[in-house]
């Protein structure tokens, strides 16, 4: 069965509402919705999805007036990325307001805090007197969705609407942004350049290192995002030697390979822009996943801007 599609706000907040899931567009993946508020609907989410309970939502809402709903004792760094990047692919990581259940930051006394860059949703947004909690729209572990399609094929049995808000235009989840130590520090490579946040904070900053068992965050855990078909990261000419050309697909940044069926082929971005790539990447991997082949190859980006994300994304597909 599959879920019902379309862009009716009133439908959507009608449901939230009643304590049921919505899946919403964002400029990065869609999401899957529910009042942060309501333990009842937000335990919705983790049953949809699948979804190991050790692994916190974020919390979406309109404006930053309303973070103080959220969350508390706000960093001015915080605050100074806020007022740069929102709405936008962001999301930053605070300390805990009490009216967010416990449910929603898996015991954590941190919160996830993001503003949706989409009209859709911060409409909805704003005729809802809860925020949201969303993670991806997706089964715990695959390929974000960036269509409703993606969200109807997997989740569509599971949920009574989709807000349909077209394709993201990112294409990639947020970057997140935690102060665990006072200071801002990279928790998840995403959507919002590193570039432009080290621009707007004066300096450079670092990754904190991935493990493939912190259950603080496991949206970097080593084996995430991943498609269900074997990912083979490298360069691809190479890779190609070792296989059968009839059993491979090729997900290659800019250009095709001969010899390879094109139905079996995916340019992230024939100008090579990472910008692009990121936007068709996911779309790319579940293209791929559904052909008749025994194999993904796949090649790194340039590691600029964008290009980061991609490849962390790449990276943990292909563990
Ligand atoms: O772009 C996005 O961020 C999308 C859209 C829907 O907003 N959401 C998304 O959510 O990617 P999700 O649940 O797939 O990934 C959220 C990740 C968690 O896996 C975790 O790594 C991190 O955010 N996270 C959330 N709350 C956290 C917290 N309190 N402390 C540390 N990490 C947190
Ligand atoms: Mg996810």
């Amino acid at each position: 069965m599959m879920a019902t599609t379309g862009t009716d706000i009133d439908k959507a907040a009608a449901l939230l509402n009643q304590e049921q899931l919505v899946a919403i567009p964002t400029e990065t993946v869609y999401g899957l919705a529910a009042n942060a508020f309501s333990e009842v609907a937000v335990l919705k989410i983790f049953e949809a999805k699948n979804r190991p309970a050790f692994d916190p939502l974020i919390v979406h809402t309109a404006s930053i007036e309303q973070f103080n709903q959220i969350a508390t004792a706000i960093p001015d760094q915080a605050y100074q990325l806020a007022e740069a990047f929102m709405p936008g692919p962001l999301t930053l990581i605070l300390p805990r307001a009490t009216d967010v259940p416990l449910l929603v930051t898996s015991g954590n006394d941190s919160v996830g805090v993001r503003i949706p860059n989409h009209p859709l949703t911060l409409n909805l947004l704003k005729n809802l007197n809860f925020p949201l909690a969303a993670p991806s729209a997706n089964p715990f572990g695959y390929v974000s969705p960036t269509t409703a399609q993606h969200v109807n094929q997997q989740l569509g049995d599971k949920i009574p609407y989709i807000l349909d808000g077209g394709p993201c235009q990112v294409g990639i989840e947020s970057t997140i942004i935690g102060f665990a130590n006072g200071e801002p520090e990279i928790l998840r490579l995403g959507g919002l350049a590193l570039e432009e946040i080290e621009s707007v904070l004066g300096k450079t900053m670092q990754q904190v290192k991935t493990s493939s068992s912190n259950p603080q965050a496991p949206g970097m855990l080593s084996s995430h995002y991943a498609p269900r078909k074997k990912v083979m990261l490298g360069n691809i000419a190479e890779l190609l030697l070792a296989y059968n050309l009839e059993q491979v697909g090729i997900l290659s940044f800019a250009r095709p390979f001969a010899d390879v069926p094109a139905a079996h082929q995916v340019q992230l971005s024939v100008a090579g822009n990472v910008h692009e790539a990121a936007r068709n990447l996911f779309s790319g991997l579940r293209y791929l996943d559904a052909q008749p082949i025994s194999v993904i190859l796949a090649e790194l980006l340039p590691e600029i801007g964008l290009g980061r994300a991609v490849n962390d994304r790449l990276r943990r597909a292909a563990f």
